[in-house]
């Protein structure tokens, strides 16, 4: 059978290091922690679509130290057929500084996911094509023309931040952005801290189905002028790495399943709450009878 979701996007060797805060220009700082994870967007939503029962693809490149890395993710159930490997490169790298307060700043190295090239994507006619900011613009751009030309429906994750061409966003059904990329997207200096003012920003990106994600205060969907807020389940936070892959990764697994967008964006925001609820990106991401028993009965799953 067809994959239901096709991720195009990165990989990256996970570097996480805790400290008691993110360290200060010429301060050096002891570490309380170190943990070598698989990460990268492309990968994370990957797997959080596959934990959620969705068949899926992840096309990418690795660099020689790739097989490892393509193991980790045929373990949890994502195809990885359509993998490149570069030799003479390394695989991408992500140095992920994580503070007490649950912040994080990210230090990457592209590594194979630069060099990614169109000609490295396959056919994409079909299901949910999930896309992110981690490998080349012209491949996410090829890859939006191919999977439009085709009858699937094509989502953006523009993260991190970059300007989008405008062909690239007429070709997007869905985009999925964070404050800080809604905020880059309608060109504002500020990012948006509550609903109300996340709203504000929607408005400047007409034309497109976009749905805003908010942390702690939930998402924002906009389709055409009708805009709703979906507020997110509190939970204690352990870490929100990835937690914003989660909920890519689960709107695109529920699109898939045939959920309409408010629906599918609804179960993307139980699916992300559930996966700050534990330490990690790929490590907390959970499955769908979890995900339906949070929606249920607002039960966490215990930690694995
Ligand atoms: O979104 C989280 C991811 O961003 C991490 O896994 C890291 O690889 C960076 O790309
Ligand atoms: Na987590």
């Amino acid at each position: 059978a067809p994959p239901q979701v096709t991720v195009v996007g990165s990989v990256n060797r996970d570097i996480a290091i805790r400290l008691p805060r993110l360290p200060r220009p010429g301060e050096t700082q002891s570490s309380c922690g170190v943990t070598a994870r698989i990460g990268g967007k492309g990968a994370n939503q990957a797997v959080a679509a596959a934990r959620l029962g969705a068949r899926t693809r992840w096309c990418g490149a690795v660099g020689e130290d790739g097989e490892e890395v393509l193991a980790a993710l045929a373990a949890h159930g994502v195809d990885v057929s359509g993998a490149v490997r570069l030799p003479g490169t390394p695989t991408g790298t992500a140095w992920i500084f994580v503070d007490d307060a649950a912040e994080n700043a990210i230090v990457l190295d592209a590594g194979a996911n630069g060099l990614l090239a169109p000609d490295h994507v396959p056919a994409l006619a079909d299901g949910v094509v999930l896309l992110q900011h981690e490998v080349p613009d012209e491949v996410t751009a090829l890859a939006l023309a191919t999977a439009r030309a085709g009858d699937a429906v094509t989502v953006l994750n523009p993260a991190p931040f970059r300007p989008l061409a405008a062909a690239t966003l007429e070709s997007v059904d869905v985009l999925v952005v964070n404050g800080p990329e809604l905020a880059g997207l309608a060109g504002s200096a500020s990012v948006p801290a509550t609903p109300d003012e996340a709203r504000v920003l929607l408005a400047e990106v007409p034309g497109v189905e976009a749905v805003a994600t908010l942390g702690a205060h939930g998402a924002l969907i906009q389709r055409g002028r009708h805009v709703e807020h979906i507020p997110a389940p509190p939970v204690d936070a352990v870490e929100t790495t990835g937690a914003g892959d989660t909920f890519c990764g689960a709107l695109a697994a529920a699109m898939a399943g045939g959920a309409p967008l408010v629906e599918a964006a609804e179960y993307a925001v139980h699916a992300a709450a559930l996966s700050v609820t534990g330490e990690g990106a790929q490590e907390s991401m959970p499955d769908a009878a979890q995900v339906r028993e949070f929606m249920t009965t607002g039960a966490v799953p215990a930690a694995p």
